[in-house]
């Protein structure tokens, strides 16, 4: 045999190795328990912008029947439209739970991922977790929202960790509050976010934002409130993980 015949077939098995690791992921450690449910412990409805990774992991955990935290059972993650989990499987840990970093795709909308684990009779429990891609102006409109509103329509953070909301008298509502804003119009919101609560015979606690942000600034925060609506106000650009 010639040498540089075996040499190619040596470079084509090297390839062909090589192409169905890829393919397969990196070999899957087989799990050392079971669980019956898959909860979910954090990191859902963040929103990022499209094709880049999102601030915080999602941390699911698996119990038994009981509700008791399963150690080394089985996480495996699947999203659709370029989700890209890391890593996308692998065992719980001594508390039970499986922690992922996740990157969205490159179209804006609502990614619906799922992460699965399979009790003792190969039984899949799964739960569906939500994230959102914003697109070029959405991004804009959580930087002017980051700044300008969370302090007093998201109760729980803001980038400074501190939060208004509890202070105020009227209720501002969270931003993914989709049964209060996908009933107000485009105009009504661009309304409220000028000229204040008072325009629309809301609490004057609404400040106007009229003569601090541009209208381009109030149109990507409209863009942002539609966004990240949920339920959604336009159903459009879902991306369901494959089964
Ligand atoms: C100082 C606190 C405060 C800030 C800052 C603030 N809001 Fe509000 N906002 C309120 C309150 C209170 C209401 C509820 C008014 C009512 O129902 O009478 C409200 C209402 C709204 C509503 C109507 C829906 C709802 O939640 O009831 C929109 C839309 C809105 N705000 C957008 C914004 C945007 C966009 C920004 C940033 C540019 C912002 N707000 C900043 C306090 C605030």
């Amino acid at each position: 045999m010639n040498r540089a015949w075996l040499g190619s077939i040596v470079l084509a098995l090297a390839m062909t190795s090589a192409c169905s690791r890829h393919a397969a992921g990196p070999a899957e450690a087989p799990p050392k328990a079971f669980g019956a449910a898959l909860v979910l412990v954090s990191g859902d409805k963040q929103a990022a912008g499209v094709g880049s990774a999102l601030d915080q992991p999602v941390v699911v955990q698996v119990n038994d029947e009981k509700g008791t935290t399963v150690a080394g059972a089985l996480v495996r993650f699947a999203g659709a439209g370029g989700v890209i989990f890391d890593p996308d499987r692998g065992l719980t840990g001594s508390d039970g739970q499986f922690t992922t970093n996740v990157s969205l795709g490159g179209v804006h909308g609502l990614y619906r991922i799922v992460a699965a684990t399979k009790n003792s009779s190969g039984k899949a429990a799964e739960i569906r977790i939500d994230e959102i891609a914003l697109g070029y102006q959405e991004t804009l409109g959580k930087q002017v929202s980051d700044i300008h509103c969370v302090r007093c329509h998201d109760s729980e953070s803001t980038p400074e960790r501190v939060s208004n909301h509890d202070n105020l008298i009227a209720q501002a509502h969270s931003f993914t509050d989709g049964a209060i804003l996908n009933a107000m119009s485009d105009a009504d919101l661009a309304a409220i976010i000028g000229h204040g609560g008072a325009a629309l015979g809301k609490s004057a606690e609404m400040p106007p934002y009229g003569n601090t942000l541009t209208k381009p600034e109030i149109d990507a925060l409209i863009g942002l409130l539609r966004a990240l609506a949920d339920p959604p106000y336009r159903p459009q650009g879902i991306f369901y993980a494959g089964r």
